[in-house]
Protein backbone atom coordinates (compact mmCIF):
# COMPACT_ATOMS: atom_id res chain seq x y z
CA UNK A 1 0.00 0.00 0.00
CA UNK A 2 1.09 3.55 -0.77
CA UNK A 3 0.01 5.99 1.78
CA UNK A 4 0.56 9.98 1.36
CA UNK A 5 0.02 12.08 5.01
CA UNK A 6 -0.60 15.92 4.04
CA UNK A 7 0.50 17.68 7.54
CA UNK A 8 2.90 15.96 9.33
CA UNK A 9 2.04 17.31 12.71
CA UNK A 10 1.89 15.44 15.70
CA UNK A 11 -1.78 13.47 14.67
CA UNK A 12 -0.28 12.83 11.27
CA UNK A 13 2.97 11.54 12.42
CA UNK A 14 1.32 9.27 14.90
CA UNK A 15 -0.10 7.70 12.36
CA UNK A 16 2.92 7.42 10.12
CA UNK A 17 5.13 6.23 13.19
CA UNK A 18 2.64 3.30 13.62
CA UNK A 19 2.41 2.27 10.00
CA UNK A 20 5.94 2.04 9.83
CA UNK A 21 6.33 0.34 13.08
CA UNK A 22 3.85 -2.50 12.63
CA UNK A 23 5.21 -2.64 8.87
CA UNK A 24 1.93 -1.92 6.86
CA UNK A 25 3.17 0.77 4.81
CA UNK A 26 7.58 0.95 3.89
CA UNK A 27 9.17 4.03 3.84
CA UNK A 28 9.30 4.49 -0.23
CA UNK A 29 5.61 3.84 -0.48
CA UNK A 30 5.30 6.53 2.58
CA UNK A 31 4.82 10.57 1.31
CA UNK A 32 4.94 13.05 3.58
CA UNK A 33 3.55 16.53 2.90
CA UNK A 34 4.56 19.66 5.11
CA UNK A 35 4.55 22.83 3.68
CA UNK A 36 6.58 23.48 7.92
CA UNK A 37 10.11 24.59 6.95
CA UNK A 38 11.21 23.33 10.13
CA UNK A 39 9.17 20.63 10.73
CA UNK A 40 10.22 19.53 7.34
CA UNK A 41 13.61 19.49 8.01
CA UNK A 42 12.93 17.33 11.19
CA UNK A 43 11.59 14.88 9.22
CA UNK A 44 13.93 14.75 6.26
CA UNK A 45 16.77 14.13 9.15
CA UNK A 46 14.83 11.59 10.51
CA UNK A 47 14.15 10.01 6.79
CA UNK A 48 10.24 8.62 7.45
CA UNK A 49 9.33 8.29 4.29
CA UNK A 50 9.76 10.74 1.23
CA UNK A 51 9.27 14.38 3.09
CA UNK A 52 8.05 17.34 -0.05
CA UNK A 53 6.17 21.16 1.20
CA UNK A 54 3.70 20.78 -1.71
CA UNK A 55 1.40 18.76 -3.06
CA UNK A 56 1.72 17.65 -6.55
CA UNK A 57 0.90 15.02 -9.40
CA UNK A 58 2.76 12.38 -7.32
CA UNK A 59 -0.07 12.29 -5.25
CA UNK A 60 -2.12 10.67 -7.76
CA UNK A 61 0.18 7.60 -7.21
CA UNK A 62 -0.98 6.62 -3.46
CA UNK A 63 -3.76 4.35 -2.50
CA UNK A 64 -4.49 6.23 0.26
CA UNK A 65 -4.28 9.89 0.92
CA UNK A 66 -4.75 11.02 5.07
CA UNK A 67 -5.39 14.57 5.51
CA UNK A 68 -3.89 15.83 8.91
CA UNK A 69 -3.83 19.78 8.31
CA UNK A 70 -5.43 22.13 10.90
CA UNK A 71 -9.29 22.27 9.91
CA UNK A 72 -8.63 26.01 8.87
CA UNK A 73 -5.99 25.00 6.75
CA UNK A 74 -8.73 22.44 4.80
CA UNK A 75 -9.99 24.88 2.01
CA UNK A 76 -6.39 25.50 0.81
CA UNK A 77 -5.42 22.07 0.81
CA UNK A 78 -8.09 21.35 -1.21
CA UNK A 79 -7.69 23.59 -3.93
CA UNK A 80 -4.57 22.11 -4.51
CA UNK A 81 -5.41 18.45 -3.84
CA UNK A 82 -8.58 18.35 -6.18
CA UNK A 83 -7.03 18.15 -9.70
CA UNK A 84 -4.58 15.87 -8.94
CA UNK A 85 -6.52 13.25 -6.94
CA UNK A 86 -7.99 9.94 -8.98
CA UNK A 87 -11.30 8.86 -8.40
CA UNK A 88 -10.18 5.30 -7.08
CA UNK A 89 -7.86 6.90 -4.24
CA UNK A 90 -9.37 6.81 -0.80
CA UNK A 91 -9.02 10.28 1.40
CA UNK A 92 -9.42 9.53 4.63
CA UNK A 93 -9.57 13.08 7.32
CA UNK A 94 -8.37 13.35 10.32
CA UNK A 95 -9.73 16.83 11.17
CA UNK A 96 -12.06 18.25 14.05
CA UNK A 97 -15.51 19.03 12.80
CA UNK A 98 -15.14 19.32 8.52
CA UNK A 99 -18.19 16.75 7.33
CA UNK A 100 -17.72 14.28 4.77
CA UNK A 101 -19.83 16.06 2.54
CA UNK A 102 -17.68 19.53 2.54
CA UNK A 103 -14.82 17.33 2.12
CA UNK A 104 -16.26 15.48 -0.78
CA UNK A 105 -17.37 18.85 -2.56
CA UNK A 106 -14.41 20.76 -1.67
CA UNK A 107 -12.32 18.30 -3.24
CA UNK A 108 -14.89 16.87 -5.64
CA UNK A 109 -14.17 13.53 -4.50
CA UNK A 110 -16.57 10.53 -3.56
CA UNK A 111 -14.16 7.99 -1.69
CA UNK A 112 -13.88 9.73 1.70
CA UNK A 113 -13.74 8.43 5.54
CA UNK A 114 -13.49 10.37 8.45
CA UNK A 115 -11.63 9.20 11.69
CA UNK A 116 -11.01 10.74 15.08
CA UNK A 117 -8.25 9.77 16.82
CA UNK A 118 -6.61 11.24 20.04
CA UNK A 119 -3.37 11.61 21.09
CA UNK A 120 -2.47 8.54 22.97
CA UNK A 121 -2.34 7.28 19.40
CA UNK A 122 1.34 8.50 19.56
CA UNK A 123 1.87 5.70 21.78
CA UNK A 124 -0.13 3.22 20.39
CA UNK A 125 -2.78 3.46 22.77
CA UNK A 126 -5.60 5.79 20.99
CA UNK A 127 -8.60 5.52 20.37
CA UNK A 128 -10.29 6.23 17.25
CA UNK A 129 -13.91 7.00 15.92
CA UNK A 130 -14.09 6.63 11.92
CA UNK A 131 -17.09 6.44 10.08
CA UNK A 132 -17.35 6.67 5.83
CA UNK A 133 -19.02 7.60 2.38
CA UNK A 134 -21.49 5.43 1.05
CA UNK A 135 -20.35 3.51 -1.86
CA UNK A 136 -16.22 2.57 -0.69
CA UNK A 137 -16.22 -1.20 -0.43
CA UNK A 138 -16.32 -3.39 2.89
CA UNK A 139 -12.67 -4.60 1.87
CA UNK A 140 -11.33 -1.03 1.08
CA UNK A 141 -13.02 -0.21 4.54
CA UNK A 142 -11.43 -2.95 6.24
CA UNK A 143 -7.92 -1.88 5.17
CA UNK A 144 -8.45 1.56 6.25
CA UNK A 145 -9.80 0.21 9.63
CA UNK A 146 -6.37 -2.31 9.91
CA UNK A 147 -4.29 0.92 9.83
CA UNK A 148 -6.26 2.93 12.24
CA UNK A 149 -6.02 0.18 14.58
CA UNK A 150 -2.09 0.62 14.43
CA UNK A 151 -2.44 3.76 16.29
CA UNK A 152 -4.53 1.78 19.25
CA UNK A 153 -8.53 0.81 19.14
CA UNK A 154 -10.92 1.71 16.54
CA UNK A 155 -14.94 1.80 16.37
CA UNK A 156 -17.05 1.68 13.33
CA UNK A 157 -19.37 4.98 13.77
CA UNK A 158 -22.60 4.51 11.57
CA UNK A 159 -24.15 7.62 11.80
CA UNK A 160 -21.96 10.77 10.95
CA UNK A 161 -23.51 13.65 13.84
CA UNK A 162 -22.18 10.96 16.21
CA UNK A 163 -18.32 11.88 15.49
CA UNK A 164 -18.85 15.30 17.36
CA UNK A 165 -19.56 13.06 20.47
CA UNK A 166 -16.62 10.46 19.79
CA UNK A 167 -14.96 14.32 19.55
CA UNK A 168 -16.12 15.12 22.53
CA UNK A 169 -15.50 12.02 24.44
CA UNK A 170 -12.24 10.61 22.99
CA UNK A 171 -10.62 12.93 21.18
CA UNK A 172 -10.55 15.51 24.15
CA UNK A 173 -10.87 13.09 26.62
CA UNK A 174 -6.78 12.94 27.24
CA UNK A 175 -7.40 17.24 28.21
CA UNK A 176 -10.04 16.22 30.75
CA UNK A 177 -7.99 13.53 32.79
CA UNK A 178 -4.57 15.73 32.78
CA UNK A 179 -6.98 18.57 34.30
CA UNK A 180 -8.05 16.04 36.95
CA UNK A 181 -4.64 14.49 37.52
CA UNK A 182 -3.41 17.97 37.60
CA UNK A 183 -5.50 19.24 40.25
CA UNK A 184 -5.22 16.16 41.91
CA UNK A 185 -1.26 16.67 42.05
CA UNK A 186 -2.51 20.35 43.58
CA UNK A 187 -4.26 19.13 46.46
CA UNK A 188 -0.91 16.85 47.07
CA UNK A 189 1.07 20.34 47.05
CA UNK A 190 -1.07 21.80 49.11
CA UNK A 191 -0.88 19.47 51.79
CA UNK A 192 2.94 19.12 51.76
CA UNK A 193 4.36 16.83 48.96
CA UNK A 194 6.86 17.94 46.76
CA UNK A 195 5.66 18.12 42.93
CA UNK A 196 7.35 14.67 42.30
CA UNK A 197 6.08 12.42 45.01
CA UNK A 198 2.35 14.00 44.49
CA UNK A 199 2.82 12.87 40.46
CA UNK A 200 3.82 9.39 42.02
CA UNK A 201 1.05 9.12 44.19
CA UNK A 202 -1.84 10.53 41.93
CA UNK A 203 0.15 8.79 39.26
CA UNK A 204 0.34 5.19 40.17
CA UNK A 205 -3.23 5.82 41.62
CA UNK A 206 -4.95 7.08 38.42
CA UNK A 207 -3.14 3.35 36.67
CA UNK A 208 -4.26 1.12 39.82
CA UNK A 209 -7.77 2.41 39.32
CA UNK A 210 -7.76 1.91 35.40
CA UNK A 211 -6.92 -1.55 35.95
CA UNK A 212 -9.75 -2.63 38.62
CA UNK A 213 -12.14 -0.88 36.25
CA UNK A 214 -11.35 -3.31 33.41
CA UNK A 215 -10.68 -6.41 35.95
CA UNK A 216 -12.84 -6.24 39.05
CA UNK A 217 -16.19 -7.66 38.89
CA UNK A 218 -18.08 -4.24 39.60
CA UNK A 219 -19.31 -1.45 38.10
CA UNK A 220 -18.50 2.34 38.45
CA UNK A 221 -21.09 2.60 41.76
CA UNK A 222 -19.83 -0.70 43.38
CA UNK A 223 -16.08 0.57 42.73
CA UNK A 224 -17.05 4.17 44.51
CA UNK A 225 -18.81 2.43 47.02
CA UNK A 226 -15.59 -0.15 47.78
CA UNK A 227 -13.41 2.85 48.40
CA UNK A 228 -15.91 5.16 50.06
CA UNK A 229 -17.17 3.62 53.79
CA UNK A 230 -19.57 5.40 55.87
CA UNK A 231 -18.57 8.29 57.14
CA UNK A 232 -14.79 7.54 56.51
CA UNK A 233 -12.18 10.05 54.29
CA UNK A 234 -13.35 8.88 50.91
CA UNK A 235 -17.22 10.17 51.04
CA UNK A 236 -16.38 13.77 52.80
CA UNK A 237 -14.45 13.89 49.27
CA UNK A 238 -17.67 13.44 47.64
CA UNK A 239 -19.32 15.32 50.01
CA UNK A 240 -17.87 18.24 48.67
CA UNK A 241 -17.58 17.14 45.16
CA UNK A 242 -21.61 16.86 45.27
CA UNK A 243 -21.99 20.41 47.05
CA UNK A 244 -19.49 21.56 44.22
CA UNK A 245 -21.11 20.15 41.53
CA UNK A 246 -18.21 18.09 40.01
CA UNK A 247 -20.32 15.87 38.23
CA UNK A 248 -22.22 18.05 36.68
CA UNK A 249 -19.28 20.26 35.61
CA UNK A 250 -17.80 17.60 34.02
CA UNK A 251 -20.68 16.15 31.62
CA UNK A 252 -22.04 19.75 31.45
CA UNK A 253 -18.29 20.24 29.72
CA UNK A 254 -18.41 17.57 27.98
CA UNK A 255 -21.56 18.62 25.98
CA UNK A 256 -20.23 22.03 25.70
CA UNK A 257 -17.30 20.14 23.73
CA UNK A 258 -19.86 17.90 21.53
CA UNK A 259 -21.96 21.21 21.11
CA UNK A 260 -18.67 23.17 19.84
CA UNK A 261 -18.04 20.44 17.62
CA UNK A 262 -21.58 20.56 15.74
CA UNK A 263 -21.35 24.58 15.38
CA UNK A 264 -17.48 23.97 13.96
CA UNK A 265 -18.73 21.60 11.48
CA UNK A 266 -21.27 23.94 9.86
N1 LIG B 1 -4.23 17.07 18.57
C1 LIG B 1 -5.30 16.34 18.86
O1 LIG B 1 -5.57 15.97 20.02
C2 LIG B 1 -6.20 15.89 17.76
C3 LIG B 1 -7.13 14.86 18.01
C4 LIG B 1 -7.95 14.44 16.96
C5 LIG B 1 -7.87 15.06 15.72
N2 LIG B 1 -6.98 16.06 15.53
C6 LIG B 1 -6.94 16.72 14.21
O2 LIG B 1 -5.70 16.41 13.62
C7 LIG B 1 -5.35 17.48 12.74
C8 LIG B 1 -3.89 17.82 12.96
O3 LIG B 1 -3.70 18.22 14.30
P1 LIG B 1 -2.23 18.36 14.90
O4 LIG B 1 -2.41 18.59 16.36
O5 LIG B 1 -1.38 17.25 14.42
O6 LIG B 1 -1.79 19.75 14.17
P2 LIG B 1 -0.32 20.29 13.82
O7 LIG B 1 0.66 19.69 14.78
O8 LIG B 1 -0.42 21.76 13.68
O9 LIG B 1 0.00 19.65 12.38
C9 LIG B 1 -0.48 20.15 11.17
C10 LIG B 1 0.71 20.36 10.24
O10 LIG B 1 0.24 20.59 8.91
C11 LIG B 1 1.02 21.62 8.34
N3 LIG B 1 0.32 22.21 7.18
C12 LIG B 1 -0.56 23.23 7.15
N4 LIG B 1 -0.97 23.48 5.88
C13 LIG B 1 -0.34 22.58 5.09
C14 LIG B 1 -0.32 22.33 3.69
N5 LIG B 1 -1.06 23.06 2.86
N6 LIG B 1 0.44 21.33 3.22
C15 LIG B 1 1.20 20.59 4.06
N7 LIG B 1 1.26 20.79 5.39
C16 LIG B 1 0.50 21.76 5.90
C17 LIG B 1 1.22 22.57 9.49
O11 LIG B 1 2.23 23.52 9.23
P3 LIG B 1 2.15 24.96 9.98
O12 LIG B 1 2.41 24.68 11.42
O13 LIG B 1 3.23 25.76 9.32
O14 LIG B 1 0.78 25.50 9.74
C18 LIG B 1 1.54 21.60 10.62
O15 LIG B 1 2.91 21.25 10.62
C19 LIG B 1 -6.30 18.64 13.03
O16 LIG B 1 -7.20 18.79 11.96
C20 LIG B 1 -7.03 18.22 14.28
O17 LIG B 1 -8.36 18.63 14.25
C21 LIG B 1 -6.15 16.48 16.52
Amino acid sequence: MKIAIIGCGNMGMAFARSFLQYDLVKKDNLLLVEKNEERKETLQNAREGIVVSVIGETIGDYDLVILSVKPQDFSTVAAELKSVLKHDQVVLSIMAGITIDRIQNELNHQMVVRAMPNTPAMLGMGITGFTAAEGISFSKLLKIENLINATGRSVFIEDESMIDAVTALSGSGPAYFYYIVKHMVDAGKQMGFDEGMAQLLVKQTMLGAYHLINNAEKDLDELIKAVASKGGTTEAALRVFEESRLAEGLTGGIIAARNRAEELSK
